[in-house]
C-alpha cells in the first residue's frame, strides 16, 4: 500500500475507505462486524455493529452485518478450535444470502475496541479474506485503534495474521492528540479514486509535522517492542487478578491493548456493567483513568501510553485491585 490520503479523524478514514472500494470494485455491498464502531457520519453509523452508539436507523443502505469472532461469547455457541471457524464461514452465507453476491468489501477491526477489545481467534482473517475475495471484495482494514505498535512488536494489528489488506485506515494514536486520520491503499485502488476531491484541514502541516514526530519516537525509542514486553507482563497481571476475583470472567487483547470482561457469573456470563462502575469509582479516587466498552458497559479497556513501563503497570493493577475488591 502506497497511496495514503489524510483527513481529520477515523470517522473521515473510514467514509474515505468505504468510497473507494466502491469506486474501485463498481460494487456497493460490504461486510462489516456485528459490535464494530466506525464513527460519526451517516455512512459509519450505518457501518457500525453497536446500538449504544446508532442513535438512528441506518440511513446508508448496503452494509450488512456478520458474527462478530466474539470467542468469548460465541454466536454459535461453539469452543475454538473445534467450531472450524464458524463465524469466518458464515460470512459465505451473509453474502449469499442478503446480497447481490459480488460484495465491494469485508471492512472490520483486527481487535474490536469499542465492542469491547476482541480479539478473532487466529486464522479467522485468512478464512473471512478468501471469502471476502471470491466474492469480488477488497477487504479494508479499520486500524483507527489498534495502529502504531499499540497491539505490540508490528506497526498494524492485522500484521498478527497471515493477509494483506487492500485499504487501511487509522487516526488516534498517529496524530497522539492532534486531529489527523488516514486511509492508505494499493494503487490499484487508489487510482480509481474518482474526480477531484479535498480536506480543508487533512493533511495540514501540523498534524503531519506531529505524526512524523510519533512515528520517528517510536522508532528511536522501540516502543513497538515495548508495548509487547510490557503488555505481556500487563496480561500477566491481569491474569492474577482473574484468579483472585470471579467478577472477572475474561481476559483479552495482544500488546498494550488488554481488556477485562466482567460478569455476574462465570458459569451464565452475565455481564457485570455496574461491577465496572464500582471499580471505577476506586480507581478514579486513585487517580487512574481507565476505559469502558462492549456491548453491555461491561468490558474494562486498558489504555496505557505506549512507553509504559512495568512500574506504570503496577500501579494500575493496585488500583483495579483495590476497585474490584469493592464489588
Ligand atoms: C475502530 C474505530 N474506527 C473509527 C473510529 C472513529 O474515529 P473518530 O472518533 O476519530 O472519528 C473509531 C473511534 O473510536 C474507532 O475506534
Amino acid at each position: 500500500m502506497k497511496k495514503s490520503f489524510f483527513t481529520n479523524s477515523g470517522t473521515e478514514a473510514d467514509d474515505t475507505a468505504i468510497h473507494a472500494a466502491k469506486t474501485a470494485t463498481g460494487r456497493h455491498e460490504i461486510v462489516v462486524l456485528r459490535h464494530s464502531y466506525s464513527g460519526r457520519s451517516a455512512t459509519a453509523l450505518s457501518a457500525m455493529g453497536h446500538s449504544t452508539w446508532r442513535p438512528l436507523p441506518a440511513q446508508v443502505a448496503g452494509f450488512v452485518h456478520a458474527r462478530a469472532p466474539y470467542c468469548y461469547r460465541c454466536p454459535f455457541k461453539l469452543t475454538y478450535p473445534e467450531c472450524g471457524l464458524a463465524c469466518a464461514n458464515d460470512i459465505e452465507e451473509l453474502i449469499m444470502t442478503t446480497t447481490t453476491g459480488e460484495i465491494a468489501a469485508f471492512m472490520a477491526e483486527p481487535i474490536l475496541g469499542v465492542g469491547g477489545f476482541i480479539v478473532p481467534p487466529p486464522g479467522y482473517f485468512e478464512r473471512a479474506v478468501e471469502i471476502t475475495r471470491k466474492h469480488g471484495g477488497l477487504f479494508i482494514a479499520d486500524e483507527v485503534q489498534t495502529a502504531w505498535g499499540r497491539t505490540g512488536d508490528k506497526w498494524f494489528a492485522i500484521e498478527h495474521w497471515d493477509v494483506q489488506p487492500d485499504i487501511i485506515t487509522s487516526a488516534k494514536g498517529l496524530g497522539n492528540g492532534v486531529p489527523l486520520g488516514i486511509t492508505v491503499a494499493t494503487p490499484e485502488v487508489a487510482d480509481k479514486y474518482p474526480g477531484l476531491t479535498f480536506s480543508t484541514f487533512g493533511g495540514n502541516p501540523v498534524s503531519m509535522a506531529a505524526a512524523l514526530a510519533v512515528i520517528r519516537v517510536i522508532e528511536e525509542e522501540d516502543l513497538k517492542r515495548n508495548a509487547a514486553e510490557v503488555g505481556a507482563y500487563l496480561r500477566q497481571r491481569l491474569e492474577e487478578l482473574k484468579q483472585k476475583y470471579t467478577v472477572i470472567g475474561d481476559v483479552r487483547g495482544l500488546g498494550l491493548m488488554q481488556g477485562v470482561e466482567l460478569v455476574r457469573d462465570r458459569e451464565t456470563k452475565e455481564p457485570a456493567p455496574e461491577a465496572v462502575v464500582k471499580v471505577f469509582e476506586e480507581t478514579k479516587r486513585q487517580r487512574v483513568l481507565i476505559g469502558k466498552g462492549g456491548l453491555y458497559g461491561n468490558v474494562i479497556r486498558t489504555g496505557l501510553m505506549l512507553n509504559s513501563t512495568k512500574d506504570h503497570v503496577d500501579e494500575m493493577i493496585a488500583a483495579m485491585d483495590a476497585g474490584l475488591a469493592t464489588v
